[in-house]
């Protein structure tokens, strides 16, 4: 058994009562063994976060790792356009070693900035060497291989049969599904209705109920979008997905900026969770979704930054002080606070995986999800009697992330990472995506 005590804290524990706490964690192996004012048990290590934030780490519910690389060659796009000229033809030159890369730099940005759980959607092939980078990473996640069998404008590579979407898919899941002490998960993850056949959804929520795993996808994120699967399937979006039995407590759906009052219902009633992205939203220009409407309604809603060529960064900070901005010219100054928009980026998110048992706040019997932040900075002073949600919220940034660890193990310490190589994968990076755009066909 290992253990570690943190002592002396600022804890915001993040627990239903939002309780505050001066005082000490104790670690055990990989959970939460204890939360209190003062802690007297003999650990292997002491550590002393005197003036210091302790928080859960933040969970992230849409994230793309393969798309990593593509950062910076894809901006001031549609949707639409964006994935036909710049980000299909980009993902079908992918091979293993780019894929594993462009994962490793991903990861190395979200841990850097407190990220330490993730939904994430790969490309169609590659995926096994996505899964490498989270396992020796350390991260936790949620991940999959995109699927897609249907669609125009497709570079080759990325069309796949039916059959073999479905079969790769199980493959994946058979032989990464709760590895490295159930940190992975696999994830079904459909492109988007209109890269989808209905037999594919349909074989995608049998598969879903048979293995008991998450189904990802995009829905109702572009209006084009929308227009396209009502010219296909005859119904709106979030309609068609229920149609076909997908919208379940087990579906979970990035963007949802364009519901109607009956989608909203259908979320509602059948317990679909929503992955909201501001900053790829504002990027691609796809719209402000509703994001304080399907809180009232009591629709399960989590943060993502999506992936680094539509936004361009995956830092939580940004995507919070979005998440909170964006609503007040329309809905007012009180839309969204600070503590609801910290809630969504750690317990919303948790429930949204349905690993609210497990993660989202610092309690015991949790996992050791955890960062230290270390608020002694010009942007996040006066301290004196300030609402740290506020100060978490509005003022500070990733570069205030001091110590991440995820499942018990330091991932990071004194902004130091520690699983990855930061030079190997900055210098891979640039090699890897120089090899990429010469395979692009
Ligand atoms: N819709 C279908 N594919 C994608 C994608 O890769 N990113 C985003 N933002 N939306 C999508
Ligand atoms: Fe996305």
């Amino acid at each position: 058994m290992a253990s570690v005590l943190f002592k002396n804290a600022r804890i915001m524990t993040m627990n239903e009562e939002g309780k505050v706490i001066e005082g000490d964690v104790l670690i055990v192996d990989d959970r939460i063994a204890h939360v209190g004012a003062e802690i007297d048990e003999a650990a292997d290590e002491i550590i002393d976060a005197e003036g210091k934030i302790m928080l859960p780490g933040f969970v992230q519910t849409h994230i793309h790792l393969c798309q990593t690389l593509f950062r910076g060659r894809a901006d001031d796009l549609e949707l639409l356009d964006w994935l036909k000229e710049r980000i299909w033809p980009l993902e079908a030159a992918h091979d293993d070693d780019s894929v594993y890369y462009s994962a490793m730099l991903g990861i190395g940005e979200l841990i850097r900035s407190g990220t330490t759980t993730i939904l994430d959607m790969e490309t169609v092939r590659h995926t096994a060497s996505a899964f490498r980078a989270m396992e020796e990473s350390g991260i936790r996640a949620l991940s999959g291989k995109v699927m897609m069998d249907h669609g125009r404008d497709l570079p080759p590579g990325l069309l796949e049969s039916t059959e073999r979407s479905l079969q790769e898919s199980v493959d994946l899941l058979e032989a990464w599904h709760g590895r490295a002490n159930g940190r992975l998960q696999y994830a079904f993850c459909p492109r988007f209705v209109v890269s989808c056949t209905e037999e594919l959804l349909i074989g995608v929520r049998d598969l879903s109920k048979r293995y008991q795993v998450k189904v990802h996808t995009h829905a109702s994120e572009n209006r084009g979008e929308i227009a396209l699967v009502e010219e296909e399937r005859g119904m709106r979006n979030v309609v068609y997905l229920d149609h076909i039995g997908l919208a379940t407590p087990d579906l979970i759906l990035a963007h949802c900026v364009w519901l109607s009052e009956e989608e909203k219902e259908i979320i509602r009633d059948r317990g679909v969770k929503v992955t909201h992205c501001p900053g790829s939203n504002l990027k691609l220009a796809s719209g402000i979704a509703e994001i304080p409407d399907l809180l009232r309604k009591r629709i399960g809603v989590g943060i993502g930054s999506d992936g680094a060529p539509c936004n361009n960064t995956l830092d939580m900070f940004s995507e919070m002080r979005m998440t909170a901005l964006i609503q007040k010219t329309k809905h007012g100054p009180t839309a969204m606070n600070a503590r609801t928009v910290l809630r969504m980026a750690t317990m919303g998110g948790a429930e949204v995986l349905g690993l609210e048992e497990e993660i989202g706040s610092i309690e015991s019997g949790k996992k050791a999800d955890l960062m230290l932040l270390d608020l002694d900075e010009f942007h996040a002073y006066p301290s004196y009697e300030t609402d740290p949600y506020s100060r978490i919220v509005y003022s500070a940034g990733c570069g205030d992330v001091d110590t991440v660890m995820i499942d018990g193990r330091f991932v990071m310490r004194n902004k130091q990472l520690l699983t990855i190589d930061k030079n190997t994968v900055l210098k891979e990076a640039d090699r890897s995506i120089k090899r990429l755009l010469k395979r692009i066909v």
